[in-house]
């Protein structure tokens, strides 16, 4: 036989690893299946291909992986990771036929990944002090990790990335400031590196950073603001991958030449992933949904997007309905997974014009059905910080076109978050305040010391961040003067 390329039982040229899979593989793969990466295991030559071929075409074709969460056509994004049609049949029809070679001499090299800081040096670099010890096996572990930016001047952040030790054992970071000190709290609390408690105050972010992904840069001079001597405060997830891994972390940042001229608002649907949002998830709800929507004040671009839920979470979407009552699917992941948080910078910022309503679709799955359940059977299910607890949103990045029309856009921001306070009163606090009626509350004054303290003060408030915001000079204790001025902050917002 003279025929160059093999052929197959029916005549078709054969698919074969030399010529159309290792292009595929090298390109598409080898990035996260690589040593050091995080990937399961290597995806480097002709031999560990062949030996996944049948786990490779499944999940291809399923498209779980590259892993690549929005849905097609529901917004374009930065550096998206799909295969085509052509390349998942190609897949197919080789393990199929059994994952033949070919001529090896025509296998392509592998292509040269960048070493180091993909994005170049970074202005600034901030390094853990002390290594991590994620151990070998076990659940998946999420930690915060304090490190001070000893900034002595304001500073504008354009982009970030993120160095792990290259244990392979890093899955995903979200980057948050603290500016109050709470965090540190936090950490000498809790012994060894980090701490492992989500519940601290965020006084800014700079976006986040998942397995595979190189610098995340903002697009046209937008930048994050970096307030001088705060902290930052890196929010790992870590996946044991059977060998122990220390894991020191390095945040690259690089700073914008010059400030910005449209600053970023965030805006979530709903703020605060849902916090009073009256998130309660029955047992066995297999489709337990929370909307939230808001409309633009003004002309907005969307540069960026993200979605937050836990093991519960199943589907989010938004979609935009323009005032002339066109509809645009702007983001949309079908299938949630917890594993892969991320921030979703779209390629071309999304202008959408003033009076723009957008409509935000959470759902949540909390049947047995749902393989991540961490209950079995199910239990009811309410809002929480912990990973068992649930939370759930989609979040932009905007700007106001124009500049000068961002205070508006702030203050519909802003008007979300006092929202939430609204939704906590609903929450069963309503009653609680009401005691400001101070004749109520000296009922609750059971030993007549002027003040509530104690078992005086419910539980559910005693225990909630409700209690520092109440509790105004700090004392533990809430005097009639502080409950009076809560009440009368918030009367207005409970009858909205
Ligand atoms: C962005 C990084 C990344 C890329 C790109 C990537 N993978 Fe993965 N892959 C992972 C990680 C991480 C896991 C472990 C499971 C998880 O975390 O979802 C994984 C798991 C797998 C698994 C095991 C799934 C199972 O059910 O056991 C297979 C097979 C796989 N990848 C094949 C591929 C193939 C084929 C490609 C290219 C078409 C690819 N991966 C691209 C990161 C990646």
């Amino acid at each position: 036989m003279l025929a160059s390329a093999a052929e197959t039982s029916s005549g078709k040229p054969a698919v074969t690893f030399a010529d159309q899979i290792a292009p595929i593989v090298f390109q598409n793969c080898t990035t996260c299946h690589r040593p050091g990466e995080a990937g399961p295991f290597p995806l480097t030559n002709y031999a560990e291909t062949k030996k996944r071929a049948r786990l490779i075409a499944e999940v291809t074709s399923e498209k779980s992986m590259p892993p690549w969460h929005p849905d097609e056509g529901c917004g374009e994004f930065v550096g998206e990771r799909r295969l085509t049609k052509d390349q998942i049949a190609q897949l197919q029809a080789w393990a199929n036929d059994g994952a033949p070679e070919g001529d090896s001499a025509r296998t392509p090299s592998l292509p040269k990944f960048p070493e180091g800081w993909r994005g170049g040096k970074p202005d600034i670099v901030l390094t853990m002090d002390a290594p991590f010890e994620v151990p070998a096996d076990g659940p998946d572990i999420y930690r915060q990790f304090v490190i001070p930016t000893s900034l002595t001047e304001d500073a504008w952040v354009q982009g970030v990335e993120i160095r792990s030790t290259g244990t392979g054992a890093l899955h995903h970071v979200l980057i948050w400031l603290d500016g109050t000190g709470d965090a540190r709290k936090l950490d000498e609390a809790d012994p060894g590196p980090g701490f492992r408690k989500m519940g601290f105050k965020r006084t800014g972010a700079l976006g986040g950073w998942a397995v595979g992904g190189g610098p995340r840069i903002l697009p046209d001079g937008l930048a994050y603001p970096l307030p001088k001597g705060g902290d930052v405060i890196l929010a790992c997830h870590f996946h044991p991958t059977g060998k122990p891994a220390p894991e020191k972390i390095a945040l690259g940042i690089y700073l914008a030449k010059k400030p910005p001229t449209r600053q970023i608002v965030a805006l979530g649907l709903p703020p605060v992933f849902a916090r009073g949002a009256g998130l309660d998830i029955p047992a066995g709800e297999a489709n337990y949904v929370i909307k939230d929507s808001l409309t633009l004040p003004v002309d907005t671009d969307l540069i960026a997007v993200g979605a937050h839920a836990h093991y519960l979470g199943k589907s989010m979407e938004a979609v935009a309905t323009l005032p002339d009552g066109t509809r645009q699917t702007i983001f949309r992941i079908s299938r949630w997974d917890f594993n892969w948080q991320d921030q979703y910078v779209y390629k071309t910022p999304v202008r959408l014009p003033a009076g723009t309503r957008i409509d935000a679709t959470i759902t949540w799955d909390n049947s047995s059905s749902n393989p991540n359940n961490p209950f079995s059977p199910p239990r009811r299910v309410t809002w929480g910080e912990e990973s068992q607890d649930e939370m759930g949103s989609v979040g932009f990045v905007a700007v106001a076109a124009n500049s000068w029309e961002h205070a508006q856009l702030a203050s519909l921001s802003r008007s979300k978050l006092r929202g939430v306070v609204g939704g906590l009163l609903k929450e069963g606090t309503e009653g609680f305040l009401a005691a400001a009626k101070l004749k109520q509350a000296a009922e609750m004054d059971a030993n007549h010391d002027g003040k509530l303290s104690g078992d005086e003060i419910p539980e559910k408030i005693r225990k909630s961040r409700l209690m520092n915001v109440l509790d105004k000079n700090g004392d533990g204790a809430l005097d009639f003067e502080e409950l009076k001025s809560a009440a009368d902050a918030w009367r207005p917002l409970s009858r909205k």
